[in-house]
């Protein structure tokens, strides 16, 4: 890479670059910030900033012994999330870091195994089978509702509104994707956030093959979690089967486990609302603004698993091709000089070019599944949270975003809150 002109931080044995990032990162992130800005890139993508002054728009730098090229510019990406979707994927040591919390499903699954992944679950993301959740997203959203208006009038006028939006999303897709089983499915999410700040902690560290054998605290922490879901997981699973065999249902359902399990079974036998449509433009909008401004993920990541061509650039087979998702969505020269201002209006046009300079759930075949899932949720949630209630930052909010696998605000966000018809 070195002789097309791709130049990056000189890594250290074995460790690459991974301390310098954690360095800038702790540093970067030791303090709140001084008032609320969404000028978070400095913050959260450090090191990018550092690395992009000093070698440009593509560089290189070390995530251990794993070789990551950064490209931000947007014709590229484009042509890698579109045209050699299959020629990428995920790397070794991705799939390692975060196999406790995601798995090895469809996230993180390569070639034909993500091709039949995908192709099993993408239709309860779709059409009318999309359309029939939304009945079950207004009913979640309305107990949660009941639960901010029993907290005012018993006499909180403060609430972290960020525990109300993960219950209210779990509660969803417990119900949406694994039928009835929200309390089991409560448990889950429970686990699963554990999960995730472990395994963010391993996304720090260097991964050598051979350390998740390593009897260490780290390790066993993880394998009771993960043997926890595990257990949680059969037990719904074994349930659906059972309301099957004893007759009380004559198929596993249309939910997305409902679905896996169906494919299952045909393998064996082969041998192997409407309310908030009225201001859906506007919430649109809103949504889009602050996932540009707040992406859940900070970077996305790539592997070339062949030789390719992208621009003028050779890509040989095994470089990791690191997406700046966060620096791209506020960048002055794609967006302009109001890039870090909450401006919903940007999105009244469609010229900010989706798939290119707006990537919140990436791009191409291998964009996200939960797209429209996502989008029906957040604007269900925000039309019936706003025509319920109005909110304001609490005084006692801290400006403290962190990535920990995706942004998150580091202390919650506290608002005030007030029932509209008070
Ligand atoms: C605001 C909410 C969401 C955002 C910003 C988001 C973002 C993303 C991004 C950026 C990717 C690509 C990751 C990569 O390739 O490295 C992705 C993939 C994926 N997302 Fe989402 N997501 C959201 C909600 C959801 C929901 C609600 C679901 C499911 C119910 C979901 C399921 C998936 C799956 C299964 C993939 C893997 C798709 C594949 O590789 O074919 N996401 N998401």
């Amino acid at each position: 890479m070195e002789k097309q002109g791709v130049r990056g931080p000189k890594p250290r044995p074995l460790t690459g670059n991974i301390l310098d990032v954690a360095a800038y990162v702790s540093k970067s992130t030791s303090k709140d910030m001084d008032h609320i800005t969404h000028d978070t890139v400095n913050r959260l993508l450090p090191h990018y900033v550092a690395w992009s002054k000093q070698y440009g728009k593509r560089f290189i730098f070390w995530n251990g012994v794993e070789p990551r090229l950064c490209i931000s510019e947007t014709e590229m990406i484009k042509e890698l999330l579109t045209k050699y979707s299959t020629k990428s994927g995920k790397s070794w040591l991705q799939r390692e870091g975060t196999k406790h919390f995601i798995g090895r499903g469809l996230l993180m699954a390569n070639g034909s195994d993500w091709y039949h992944q995908r192709h099993i679950a993408a239709p309860s993301f779709m059409g009318e089978r999309l359309k029939s959740k939304a009945g079950l997203m207004v009913e979640c959203t309305k107990n949660m509702l009941q639960s901010l208006q029993n907290a005012v009038e018993s006499g909180q006028t403060e609430v972290e509104i960020g525990e109300y939006m993960s219950r209210v999303t779990a509660d969803i897709i417990s119900r949406t994707q694994f039928g009835s089983s929200y309390e089991k499915g409560k448990q889950i999410f429970h686990l699963l956030t554990e999960l995730q700040s472990l395994c963010h902690q391993a996304t720090r560290h260097l991964c050598l093959p051979g350390s998740r054998f390593f009897p260490s605290n780290y390790n066993r922490q993880i394998k009771s979690k993960k043997m926890e879901v595990d257990r949680l997981l059969l037990e719904i699973i074994q349930s659906r089967k059972d309301c099957v065999e004893i007759g009380r249902s004559s198929s596993y359902g249309d939910d997305l486990l409902g679905m896996l399990l169906n494919e299952m079974e045909k393998k064996r036998s082969d041998g192997w609302y409407g309310q908030q449509r009225s201001y859906s433009g506007h919430l649109n909008m809103i949504v889009s603004e602050s996932l540009r401004l707040y992406p859940s993920g900070t970077l996305l990541p790539r592997m070339a698993f062949e030789d390719i061509k992208l621009g003028d650039l050779d890509i040989p087979k095994g470089l990791q091709i690191w997406i700046p998702v966060l620096a791209i969505h506020h960048s002055e020269e794609l967006w302009g000089k109001d890039a870090n201002e909450f401006n919903p209006d940007r999105f009244a046009s469609k010229s900010f070019a989706p798939g290119r300079h707006f990537i919140p759930f990436a791009a191409g075949p291998r964009n996200c599944i939960g797209q429209s899932f996502a989008m029906m949720e957040a604007k269900i949630i925000l039309a019936m949270l706003i025509s319920q209630f109005s909110f304001n930052i609490s005084d006692c909010y801290r400006h403290a975003p962190v990535v920990v696998l995706t942004i998150k605000p580091k202390y919650g966000v506290q608002v005030y809150l007030k029932p509209l018809n008070s």
